[in-house]
């Protein structure tokens, strides 16, 4: 408890401003990346990622997945979040939880790449019902409060809380007051009348007009759009729909350059074409892959190109990690890896030539060096005696007695580091 309050007195709080905003809803299966990235294209100010529940968060492993520039949240193979700097500052992770601690667990887990935390208490949907949560946590109040009250007290980000209409009017209220005392900064439902914070009106926005008439009969200025949204992102925009061919062909590229599964993409972009029986709608029912979805919509081109890019990607990442680790062993091992190759031959040569102490002919060896060329092994090793190569395995006896073990050098070889060049060696 102690601890928790110094954490609360030293932490930042960050803020964002929820006046004005028009926001892409969360939509379970919809809003993944490529949506979420169309609309913030088109002119979303935020936008919400569908549901997620606090469990597959908490054990979600995160990921900078340098390959395709994103963030990864993975389960396994499964994507629980993917992001990118394009919405950084931008984006609600909106979470499924009916327990406060769970709650706070995700939260933080994924605090550093997200803008605010929803919590859903408005979903009627069975798989958010079905835990106690989504539209569930409207009977439990209290449970609603306990929830939003851990998270605004430990997170440095904002909380968010998406409810739906109660029964009564009264009820409503008296709802949405004890959810602002909690210090939440925005709430989505239709009270603003009632409370102080920003209040974002939902349901039923299919066009700018709609917003203008809502503006009109209440003091609402900031909008969430969530079916308009999923059958064209460009909802978004201020000068009016684009056609559909462009936003499949666009959100086709964006699975494609992202990666995403093709099953999720295959599902938002027949929502978005909704024409199952021309060749387009055709060509994805029948899809079943992300090449397949851009060979349907005619960007095959571009998917071969995304590959491309990647394999490139690919190999420069890993030419960096070789790097890395030869810089790694090096710093371990200072010593072996650049100490020059002796074959047991040529060091039972010289061993020899110092057993015999005077014995060696001084006057004769004048001309002859040994030079070791390389220091990775003994492929790299070749003898010099008298100005003839010689492979070392051929190296007599004679001429082995006469080495001067003051040549001995080491002649760097191609791949050898710059540090290493003309370093000669001292045997003794
Ligand atoms: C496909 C779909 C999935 C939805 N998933 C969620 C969800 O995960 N969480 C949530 O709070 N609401 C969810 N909703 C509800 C919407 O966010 C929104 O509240 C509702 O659709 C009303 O807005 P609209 O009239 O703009 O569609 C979903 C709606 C749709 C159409």
């Amino acid at each position: 408890m102690k601890n928790n309050k110094k954490k609360k007195e030293t932490m930042i709080k960050k803020t964002i401003d929820f006046e004005n905003k028009v926001i892409l809803a969360p939509m379970v299966r919809i809003g993944s990346f490529p949506m979420r990235y169309l609309s913030l294209k088109y002119g979303a100010d935020y936008v919400c990622t569908c549901e997620i529940v606090d469990k597959r968060i908490i054990k979600s492993t995160r990921i900078v997945n340098k390959k395709l520039g994103t963030i990864d949240y993975m389960n396994k193979d499964r994507i629980e979040f993917r992001t990118t700097d394009y919405e950084k500052g931008k984006v609600i992770l909106q979470l499924g939880t009916c327990d406060p601690d769970l709650a706070l667990q995700a939260a933080k887990h994924v605090e550093q790449d997200v803008a605010a935390i929803d919590v859903n208490c408005g979903c009627p949907k069975r798989f958010s019902v079905i835990g106690g949560m989504g539209a569930a946590l409207l009977a439990n109040p209290d449970k609603i409060i306990a929830i939003l009250t851990n998270l605004v007290n430990n997170l440095s980000i904002p909380v968010t809380c998406k409810i739906r209409l109660l029964n009564t009017y009264e009820e409503t209220i008296d709802l949405v007051k004890r959810i602002e005392a909690t210090g939440v900064a925005a709430i989505t439902v239709h009270c603003r009348d009632a409370v102080k914070i920003p209040v974002i009106a939902n349901g039923d926005i299919f066009c700018y007009d709609d917003m203008e008439k809502i503006k009109k009969i209440s003091n609402i200025n900031s909008f969430m759009i969530a079916r308009a949204a999923q059958s064209n992102p460009s909802i978004f925009r201020r000068d009016g729909l684009l056609p559909k061919l462009q936003i499949v062909k666009e959100y086709s590229k964006l699975c494609a350059k992202y990666d995403m599964p093709y099953q999720n993409a295959k599902y938002a972009l027949l929502c978005i074409w909704q024409d199952h029986q021309d060749n387009i709608g055709y060509s994805l029912v029948k899809s079943k892959s992300i090449h397949d979805i851009c060979k349907g919509v005619g960007e095959e081109e571009y998917y071969y190109q995304v590959l491309k890019e990647r394999n490139e990607k690919e190999i420069e990442l890993s030419e960096e990690t070789r790097a890395k680790q030869e810089e790694t062993y090096a710093d371990q091992c200072p010593y072996i890896p650049r100490a020059p190759y002796i074959p047991k031959n040529l060091k039972h040569a010289l061993d020899e030539s110092d057993d015999k102490g005077g014995k060696v002919d001084n006057e004769n060896k004048k001309d002859e060096k040994i030079v070791v060329k390389g220091d990775e092994g003994k492929e790299n090793v070749h003898v010099e005696v008298n100005g003839n190569n010689e492979n070392n395995n051929e190296v007599t006896k004679e001429k082995k007695s006469i080495i001067d073990e003051s040549k001995i050098i080491t002649e760097p070889n191609s791949q050898e580091s710059e540090k290493n060049k003309h370093k000669k060696i001292k045997l003794s």
